[in-house]
């Protein structure tokens, strides 16, 4: 199973941390979007789009991407990590996904380390994640889910 993440994991890196722990001896691309811009995707049998929330939603270039590139006939998951983890903020995304002739396998969440705004005031929000539990389940989905 060749696989390729699409991420984009500004603030903390806290998405990036999740990835390089799925990616870890497993046969995982991960890709910024200016990488997979160039990238032939025919290639890969699974394809995951990864990023932080920012309100509410994922990155536009990668909700992009998930209409742009063919997923016909591919595995295809979101990944996301966010501040306060309380409603699926994978729902358009996945919206987007399943209007393709792909199969949508599912979703990875947890929280990351928020400093945005007000909360920067406080110390910021889900201060210890990404955490070793967080990778553990991260790593548990990826074993479950491609093979
Ligand atoms: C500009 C901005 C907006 C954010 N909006 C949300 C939000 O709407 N909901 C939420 O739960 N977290 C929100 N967060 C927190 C991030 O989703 C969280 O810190 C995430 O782990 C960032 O991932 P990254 O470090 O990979 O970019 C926001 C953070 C920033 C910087």
């Amino acid at each position: 199973m060749k696989t390729a993440i699409i991420y984009v994991s500004s603030h903390h890196g806290n998405t990036k941390k999740v990835l390089d722990v799925m990616a870890y001896s497993n046969d995982i691309d991960l890709l910024k979007i200016s990488e997979a811009k160039k990238t032939d995707f025919s290639v890969y049998d699974a394809i995951g789009f990864a990023s932080g929330i920012y309100f509410h939603k994922f990155h536009k270039g990668i909700e992009k991407l998930a209409s742009e590139i063919d997923l016909t006939g591919k595995k295809v998951f979101t990944v996301y990590t966010c501040g306060i983890n309380y409603i699926n903020y994978a729902r358009g995304i996945q919206k987007t996904i399943r209007s393709q002739d792909c199969e949508f396998i599912g979703g990875f969440s947890c929280r990351g380390y928020d400093t945005y705004g007000f909360f920067e005031k406080i110390g910021g929000i889900a201060k210890n994640h990404p955490n070793e539990k967080d990778f553990r389940k991260a790593r548990e989905f990826i074993k479950n889910n491609l093979r």
